[in-house]
């Protein structure tokens, strides 16, 4: 599996998410508190919206246009709890963060 450095640790603190881009995929990487960074589908499994744009507050992922919302340490729909975000690979190499898409497709929903 190939992974690609994204950021390094500095880039995201604890609570903090960030977009990145890697082979065409959009990824939202997020930061949940206490925790290692995680990284999930960038755009909503509702519509078309890059979750960046909607609140992390540590723990729980919010998308802004319709509040779907995702635990970020898992990627499972909060509410609705009928969807899940799509997870990559993601590995730490002393502060540095890397991502693998190899064979990672996002969700969508149809609603
Ligand atoms: Fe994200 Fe509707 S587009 S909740």
């Amino acid at each position: 599996m190939l992974f690609q450095k994204v950021c390094t640790l500095d880039d995201l603190w604890e609570g903090e998410m960030t977009e990145v881009e890697v082979d065409g995929h959009v990824i939202v990487l997020v930061r949940p508190e206490g925790g290692e960074p995680r990284a999930f589908q960038g755009i909503c499994p509702h519509q078309d919206i890059p979750l960046v744009e909607g609140k992390f507050d540590g723990r729980v992922l919010m998308c802004r246009a319709h509040q779907w919302t995702f635990d970020a340490s898992t990627g499972k729909g909060i509410n609705p709890g009928d969807c899940r975000l799509a997870e990559y690979a993601v590995k730490l190499e002393g502060d540095d963060v890397l991502i693998a898409v190899e064979g990672v497709e996002p969700f969508f929903a149809h609603s």
